[in-house]
């Protein structure tokens, strides 16, 4: 299949009239797929009323079938069609954050969207992204858009249209290239089905940002304890990895360099993740700085970019620094979590 690339302004004025985005939306009405930029990273979007198209979203991305999809929506009317209840604790996050990194989760009116969307699940997760081209998108098309993070699975989400296209080039109709995504890591995922919402998965809205709205937020068990099962199907999976075995360092950067020295010594080429501030300090085959650690959200906004880059640079190891864990420094470390599947060393 040939992969249309539409290079499209984000700052122009009206885009819903744009010929670009009436192409990618024309695509979708068939049942096609269509990768499209978020505020988050590259989604992989197709009409989720319809098993044809997420059929395909499974194919191309190779997702287990048990790992459901979130639905991405530009009105929130359009809510009513396939969401059974609004909790309080959803209006007023919706009021907060929409259109936003976050999603939400909502008990699903049966027989509305794709049952595979869903994974057969009795709720539904949903959000509305902040990103110019893709509510123009969503407008144009008029559909509820499933859209997963556009990267083949296991592998990091994308951040740029030339990262889906190392992924899926072939395999969709096209991506609409709106430059690089802002936030950088996924949205946050809460569930408000309960009686106490729950945090699922950290991202680009904040624990603390969610409780100055809604008050007291929990935490599903699982992002701390890694034998719980977790409640969002998505988060047991290995995620995000690049090709050479990623392992989280604790310790002062001195510490990091002697492990360097000693898989240099074994012959192997070793990466080392760091940010703008350590980034002369290593000496190694590829030390990569990732945004700057006193601006974290710099940071979050390359992290995924710089994982894929160290499978340019053909490095046998790869030791990272880590961050604190807080704020959106906690989705960044559970993301980095789960590339190093857990593998932390401490001085
Ligand atoms: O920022 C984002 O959320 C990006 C952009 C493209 O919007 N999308 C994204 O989708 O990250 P994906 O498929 O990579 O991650 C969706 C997560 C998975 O962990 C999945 O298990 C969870 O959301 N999820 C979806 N529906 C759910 C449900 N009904 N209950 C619990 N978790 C759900
Ligand atoms: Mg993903």
């Amino acid at each position: 299949m040939n992969t249309n690339v539409w290079k499209v302004d984000k700052y122009v004025d009206n885009l819903e009239n744009n010929p670009q985005v009436v192409d990618a939306a024309n695509f979708l009405r068939e049942n096609e797929l269509v990768a499209l930029p978020t505020e988050t990273v590259y989604g992989l979007g197709g009409n989720a009323e319809s098993d044809e198209a997420v059929a395909k979203i499974f194919a191309a991305k190779g997702r287990p079938g048990d790992n459901p999809l979130i639905i991405h929506i530009a009105e929130r009317q359009q809510l009513n069609r396939f969401v059974t209840e609004v909790p309080p604790s959803a209006a007023k996050l919706m009021d907060a954050f929409w259109p936003g990194p976050l999603t939400i989760i909502f008990k699903k009116k049966e027989g509305a969207l794709s049952e595979k969307a869903t994974a057969g699940l009795e709720t539904v997760a949903v959000r509305m992204p902040d990103h110019p081209v893709a509510l123009a998108l969503l407008k144009t098309c008029g559909l509820p858009i499933a859209a997963p993070s556009a990267n083949s699975s296991g592998k990091p989400s994308p951040t740029k249209a030339e990262h889906v296209l190392d992924d899926l080039n072939g395999k969709i109709a096209g991506v609409l290239d709106g430059g690089a995504t802002g936030v950088g890591v996924e949205s946050t995922v809460i569930d408000c089905t309960g009686t106490l919402p729950v945090i699922l998965r950290p991202g680009g809205v904040t624990k603390e940002q969610l409780e100055e709205v809604i008050g007291k937020v929990w935490e599903d068990a699982a992002l701390k304890d890694q034998s719980a099962r977790p409640k969002s199907p998505g988060m047991k999976y290995t995620h995000y990895a690049p090709n050479a075995p990623l392992f989280m360092v604790s310790g002062t950067r001195e510490f990091l360099q002697t492990l360097v020295e000693e898989k240099r010594g074994e012959g192997l080429r070793v990466g080392v993740l760091t940010t703008e501030e350590n980034e002369s300090f290593y000496e190694a085959e590829l030390v990569l700085a990732c945004g700057r650690r006193a601006e974290i959200e710099t940071v979050a906004a390359s992290l995924y970019d710089t994982l894929r880059s160290f499978n340019q640079g053909k490095v046998d190891i790869i030791f990272s620094e880590i961050f604190p864990n807080e704020g959106v420094g906690h989705a960044i470390m559970n993301r980095l979590e789960k590339a190093a599947g857990h593998k932390l060393i401490s001085e």
